[in-house]
């Protein structure tokens, strides 16, 4: 019990509940939530502190034995000081799409909320490793590194787990095959433009390229392009199941340092060479994931067709990138 570490979550939303009940189900962190009030028809409601409880007594049902508490915040900033002992924090907190949003047209309502958790999470969890789930997410992760002045290796932003599981799905809904045996990768920004990896992804060892034909291929990576869009669309709010469960199987790389490789929205710059271009911003990559965070960045080989579409979408994050740098120093000089 002592030994077990503890996850923060900021922002128990869609997704961020689902983060706590996957970890207290699965047992394999405590976990703290934390999110603001809210008001419905003139009275305060602490929903954070009902899902806490809720999720405490799905856990002592199960005989699992982690410890979940919910704190409510202010959007401003108080009541974080709960973040003491935090081994990583996932934060979640801020606007999901609605229909006909893209995720950049989020950037600046939810670099608000990040400057402020931000520097709730410097001062009281100052070693943590941060997942950064809220959108656009490349770009968030970027803020969240530059604002928190962390170790670049322990900003990790969440996008690739959740677009190659899409993908994969895809692929076994063609194929009908199991899942367990389709190797399937998305790389690049988490944006229409991302790259599915077409050279690499394979069904039991065989390239996907050898067993689909071109049409079907170029219909799954449309599909696994939209496939975020496609659910807000039927739902009017964006996905959060599969986006819970990625963040677990980060968290549980972590936790338990098993080195998997996973795609995440990383910082590149020199250090890691030339990244096909890449320098100085977040987009996602193979990493090696373990208990410090990214412990290496895998260059893989790729084909031109996945180069050309690799420019096209980090193309696409650098403009977000230098939009959202004009608004942190315009914030800086006031
Ligand atoms: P949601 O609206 O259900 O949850 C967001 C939570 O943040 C709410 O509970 C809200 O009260 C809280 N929040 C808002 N302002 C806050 C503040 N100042 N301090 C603390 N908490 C605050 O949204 P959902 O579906 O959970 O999505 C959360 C974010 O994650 C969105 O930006 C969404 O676009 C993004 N997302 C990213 C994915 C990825 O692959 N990176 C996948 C799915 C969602
Ligand atoms: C998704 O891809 C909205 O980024 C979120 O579902």
């Amino acid at each position: 019990m002592e030994s077990r570490k503890t996850v923060s979550v900021v922002g128990a939303g869609n997704v961020g509940e689902h983060v706590a009940s996957l970890l207290s189900m699965k047992g394999i962190a405590n976990v703290k939530m934390f999110d603001i009030p809210r008001e419905v028809n003139g009275k305060v409601f602490e929903p954070v502190k009902g899902k806490a409880l809720d999720i405490k007594q799905m856990a002592a049902g199960m005989g699992s034995d982690v410890y979940v508490e919910g704190y409510t915040v202010t959007p401003d900033g108080n009541g974080y000081e709960n973040l003491k002992g935090s081994d990583i924090v996932v934060i979640t907190a801020g606007f999901p799409r609605r229909p006909g949003m893209s995720r950049e047209d989020l950037a600046e309502r939810n670099i608000n909320i990040m400057q402020i958790i931000i520097e709730k999470i410097k001062q009281y969890a100052p070693e943590a490793i941060l997942i950064v789930v809220t959108n656009p997410v490349d770009i968030m992760t970027y803020v969240a590194l530059k604002l928190s002045g962390f170790p670049k290796r322990k900003v990790i932003g969440m996008a690739g787990v959740l677009d190659s599981s899409r993908f994969k799905a895809l692929i076994v809904d063609e194929l009908k095959v199991s899942p367990k045996d389709v190797n399937a990768y998305v790389i690049g920004g988490h944006g229409n433009e991302m790259v599915p990896l077409i050279s690499l992804s394979n069904v039991g060892g065989i390239p996907i390229k050898d067993i689909l034909p071109p049409d079907k291929i170029e219909d799954i990576i449309n599909r696994t392009r939209f496939g975020g869009g496609e659910i807000v669309n039927f739902m009017g709010t964006s996905a959060y199941h599969a986006p819970a469960f990625s963040v677990v199987s980060m968290l549980e790389a972590i936790i338990f340092d098993t080195k998997r490789i996973l795609p995440c929205s990383v910082y590149l710059d020199g250090e890691v060479g030339n990244y096909y271009g890449v320098d100085g911003f977040c987009v996602g990559v193979p990493v090696k994931l373990g208990v410090n965070g990214v412990e290496d960045i895998i260059k893989i080989p790729m084909i031109e067709e996945e180069k050309r579409m690799w420019k096209e979408s980090v193309e696409s994050v650098r403009k977000t990138v230098g939009m959202v740098e004009d608004i942190l120093r315009e914030r800086s000089t006031h």
